[in-house]
This record gives C-alpha cells, sequence and structure tokens, in this order.
C-alpha cells in the first residue's frame, strides 16, 4: 500500500553555514508514479528552490573563503577533529532514515528493500570512510629518510570540489564523492541530481550544524543554471560527477585552465555478461536476472548485453526468459515488486525505440512478457539475435531491455569489448579453468572487474570502483576516494642536528597540525 503522501516545498539552501530562505522562482518535483484513479497521471511530490548563476556564485565564494587558499580552518584542522564532525554528521542522518528512505521511493521508484539498502549503505559508507582515513592518518603519522633527506608525507586537501550525482543512486553516489571529498579538507559545492532531489532536504540542517560554514553548500535548480556557471570561473579545483560521459566533457571544457582541474569519474558502461557452454545454469540465470534487471538495469554496473555460446544458448534463452517473465512489478511499497516503473517520463519511449529497431533488423523478442507496456514501464524484453548495427547494441539503455548475441568463438565478445567505447566490468560464466585462466587475463586488460560466476556490481565499497575507456576516471572505493580528492603533500628536511632539534621541538610542542606522530583510535 502506498503511503499517504505530504508534499514537500522546500524553500532553503545551504550557503555559508546559513539555511537561506528562497522567495524567487521554484520547480516542481514529479513522480512518475500514477496518481490518477482513471487514466494516466504524473504525481506532484513538491517543490525546490530554482537557483541561478547569482547563487551558485555567491555559493562558491563561500567554499573559496572557507579553503582560503589552504589556510582555512578545515583544510589546516587535526584531522581527529574533522573526524568529529563527521561522525557528529552521520550520527543527525541516521535519524533522518525513514524520511529519506520515503522519499527516495517516490520520487526514484526504487523497490522498499532497495531503498533502505541504499541508506544503510550510506551510513557504512560513512562510517568507512572515517576508520579508512584514521589508516590513512596513522600510516602517515611517521618520518621516511632516503640519501639524507628526511619525509613527513600526509595527503592534502586539493580546494574547491563541485559534486554532480546521479539518479539511480542519488544518495549512495553523491555521497561517495561528497563524504571524502570533505573529510580530506576540501570545500564543497554540492547539486542533487534532478530525480533523486527532495530525499536530499531532511539532511540540510545536519551539514549546517555539523560543519564550519562554507565547507558545504548545498544549490537547487538546473545543472546549466548551476554548474556551467561555476565551470566558467575557473575556480573548480576537482570537478566530481557520478554521470554520462556527456556531461563531464561538457563541464569539463567550460574550465578556462584544464589543466589545474581533477576530474572524478564514474561513467556509462556496457557491462557484457560471457555465458561458457559449461556455466552452471541455474547460477548463471540468476545472476544474470540481477545483473541485468536490479532497478529495472538503471545501474552503471547493470549487464547490458549478453554473449551466450551456441551450446548452451537454448537453453539459457528458455530458463532465462521464464525467469524474466516471473518477476513481480508494482509500486516499490508492493512488496513483490521486483521491478517498478521508471522514474525518467520519456524512458518507456525510448526502450521502446530501441526494441523496434532491433525487430525491424532482425531480432526477435524471445520473452512472452517482453515489451509490455504499463503506466511508465515496459517489460524487460530479451532481444535474440543482436547485431551490431542494432541501437540496443551501440547505447548504454540504462533501462529494461536485454540484447542476446550468440557466439562460438571467444574472440566474439573480446574483439567488441576492445572496440567498445567503454571498459568498467565484466561477467564470465563457466568452470572450465582453462579457458577461464585465458578469458580473465585478457578481460582484465579491457575492464576494471572481471566477476566469475557472479554479477557486476560496485560493492562491496571496500572494492576499487572505477572504469576504462569512457566509463570512469580516477578510483573510487572508501580507501581509494581519499585519494582520489586529496594529493601527497610533505615536509622534508636534511639530516642535520639543527634540523632534527627543531623537528623534534615542533612536535613536543604539539602546535602543528600537519606535523605531529598522533596516533587517532
Ligand atoms: O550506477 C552505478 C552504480 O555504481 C552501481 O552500483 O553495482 O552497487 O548497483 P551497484
Amino acid at each position: 500500500m502506498r503511503p499517504l503522501l505530504t508534499p514537500v516545498e522546500h524553500r532553503t539552501y545551504l550557503i555559508d553555514g546559513s539555511l537561506v530562505e528562497w522567495a524567487g522562482a521554484t520547480q516542481d518535483v514529479f513522480s512518475t508514479l500514477n496518481s490518477a484513479e482513471v487514466g494516466y497521471a504524473k504525481t506532484r511530490l513538491g517543490s525546490i528552490p530554482d537557483l541561478g548563476e547569482k547563487e551558485a556564485i555567491a555559493a562558491l565564494d563561500s567554499a573559496l573563503k572557507a579553503y582560503d587558499h589552504g589556510k582555512g580552518t578545515w583544510p589546516t584542522m587535526k584531522v581527529r577533529d574533522r573526524i568529529a564532525c563527521m561522525v557528529n554528521f552521520v550520527e543527525q542522518m541516521k535519524t533522518k532514515r525513514e524520511e529519506v528512505v520515503q522519499l527516495l521511493m517516490w520520487e526514484i521508484i526504487k523497490n522498499k528493500p532497495d531503498a533502505y539498502k541504499e541508506f544503510d549503505r550510506t551510513i557504512e559508507y560513512i562510517y568507512d570512510t572515517i576508520e579508512a582515513y584514521k589508516d590513512l592518518d596513522r600510516e602517515a603519522g611517521q618520518f621516511e629518510k632516503h640519501s639524507g633527506v628526511y619525509a613527513h608525507i600526509r595527503r592534502g586537501p586539493l580546494g574547491v570540489v563541485l559534486c554532480l550525482g546521479p539518479y539511480n543512486y542519488p544518495l549512495n553516489e553523491t555521497f561517495s564523492l561528497l563524504i571524502p571529498a570533505i573529510i580530506m579538507g576540501n570545500t564543497t559545492l554540492f547539486k542533487p541530481a534532478k530525480h533523486g532531489v527532495l530525499l536530499i532536504t531532511p539532511l540540510l540542517e545536519a551539514f549546517q550544524q555539523c560543519f564550519p560554514k562554507g565547507v558545504v553548500n548545498i544549490l537547487f535548480g538546473r545543472g546549466r543554471s548551476i554548474a556551467a556557471p561555476l565551470m566558467k570561473t575557473g575556480k573548480i579545483d576537482v570537478l566530481s560527477i557520478i554521470g554520462h560521459s556527456r556531461s563531464a566533457n561538457a563541464l569539463q571544457e567550460l574550465h578556462p585552465k584544464g589543466n589545474r582541474l581533477r576530474t572524478v569519474y564514474g561513467l556509462e558502461a556496457k557491462n557484457p555478461g560471457i555465458i561458457l557452454p559449461d556455466a552452471d545454469l541455474d547460477l548463471t540465470v540468476s545472476e544474470c536476472i540481477s545483473g541485468t534487471l536490479s532497478y529495472n538495469g538503471q545501474r552503471c554496473t547493470a549487464l547490458k548485453i549478453l554473449y551466450v555460446h551456441e551450446q548452451i544458448k537454448s537453453r539459457f534463452l528458455t530458463a532465462f526468459c521464464e525467469a524474466v517473465d516471473a518477476l513481480g512489478f508494482g509500486d516499490p511499497w508492493d512488496e513483490k515488486a521486483w521491478l517498478t516503473p521508471l522514474p525518467e517520463p520519456n524512458k518507456v519511449d525510448y526502450i521502446q525505440e530501441l526494441i523496434d529497431d532491433a525487430l525491424a533488423k532482425g531480432a526477435k523478442i524471445m520473452n512472452a512478457k517482453g515489451g509490455q507496456r504499463f503506466d511508465n514501464f515496459i517489460w524487460p524484453a530479451v532481444l535474440y539475435p543482436v547485431s551490431r548495427d542494432m541501437r540496443v547494441y551501440q547505447e548504454e539503455q540504462f533501462g529494461p531491455v536485454i540484447p542476446v548475441i550468440s557466439f562460438e568463438n571467444f574472440d566474439t565478445p573480446l574483439d567488441d569489448m576492445a572496440t567498445s567505447d567503454y571498459g568498467q566490468q565484466v561477467s564470465v560464466f563457466g568452470r572450465d579453468p582453462n579457458q577461464l585462466a585465458h578469458l580473465i587475463d585478457v578481460l582484465v586488460n579491457l575492464v576494471c572487474r572481471v566477476n566469475l560466476n557472479s554479477a557486476c556490481q560496485r560493492g562491496p565499497d571496500v572494492y576499487p570502483f572505477t572504469g576504462r575507456k569512457d566509463s570512469g576516471q580516477a578510483t573510487l572505493s572508501v580507501k581509494d576516494a581519499l585519494r582520489s580528492f586529496s594529493i601527497r603533500t610533505f615536509l622534508a628536511f636534511k639530516e642535520n642536528d639543527v634540523n632534527k632539534a627543531t623537528v623534534r621541538d615542533i612536535l613536543e610542542a604539539d602546535q602543528s597540525n600537519f606535523l605531529n606522530t598522533d596516533f587517532i583510535f
């Protein structure tokens, strides 16, 4: 049963430590869930401020002031004090679980277990980040000596970070950028994704109360009115995006001094599943279902194309199609809902275009329910045989449609992957050690994670999440993200009595937040 919805008419944004009341234009926020008794009507969820260039530049000024060319309180603060702010934040965030999760379900129509999982995983990510930062700091709290030169090496912040997250994980993926950026001593600007924006509003007070002013600035509005003017100033030091390479390239090019800009990107992918003749059928079908259709395939890590060996093709297609058609569909609150309506208003028409194009070029829909349309949903169509001239082969569908190609020679999937624009992950299903050994050795150089008899996925978040070619830049994981949002910086001194005595005096005075050997428990 759907819960009652009280529209959220949100009017504040966070800038320079204040929740500023907005009296200007607003943007309505809708869910594609049907609220009409007869026919179809999208559901109005509330509204947000429609901020523009003026507010974006004011937020930038606030972040610049807080960073103060590295002299600010936040970038020079003791690590233990920054950690204390983050602990305070995560404790406050936990109290908003129910509110955030309900909005997550309304806004991006993620089913209930996955919506709770997104929240809980984010909390865990923050705690893990805190622990990883303590480890990093402990490792750095010592001296090295080479060729008569001592060094005390730590990681320092980079400056002002602009964070832009995606609609499919509007909380988790955005925070996987924002949290490490903040904790490493940077100051930040954050604009929530187009879909999945109201769910951020319950957290504004926690951000305001837990961090010094200017460290976190949160803006609402359109990307082109906010992110574009910010990039043009040349004062953004790090552009961090989880989204599409088109937006990343467009924004990156606006920066007048590209050499100064660090980019941290998680971008699109077309992860293949390769099914070998001796694959365990039940296991493969179950992993391919979760790989292709978790959250309706709206995941950058989703399996977006399946390569099935001729010897197992018929058995696989029969079992897989049955499993696709047996999935539950409904509102996110519905206990049986595994598939849910799509949050983007035009997505069903787009998926239909891909299907029509494939059918016109010789593919067939292999499952009985494939292509059936509901209120803003289209039943996943298993398309076979797919060829390279089809749009569903060439484009990242990011939705419920599954192209299948059969092969006899392993070079078929390998050559396709080599010429693909993407290089994030692959799943390989099989048991023959000789075949697998050969494949693994090649696949690891085509993508950045090879999943054996397992669907592609980002987690556990301690593992490196990255991609080759158009699929990413820099690495995100609990530990790697701390590195991505910081730079190595150090104190060096030649070995002599004066320097040794001076450094000892600084350590004993315990006045430096950088030069110290504190152990953070
Ligand atoms: O959209 C891409 C996400 O990073 C996928 O994460 O594999 O945990 O669903 P996930």
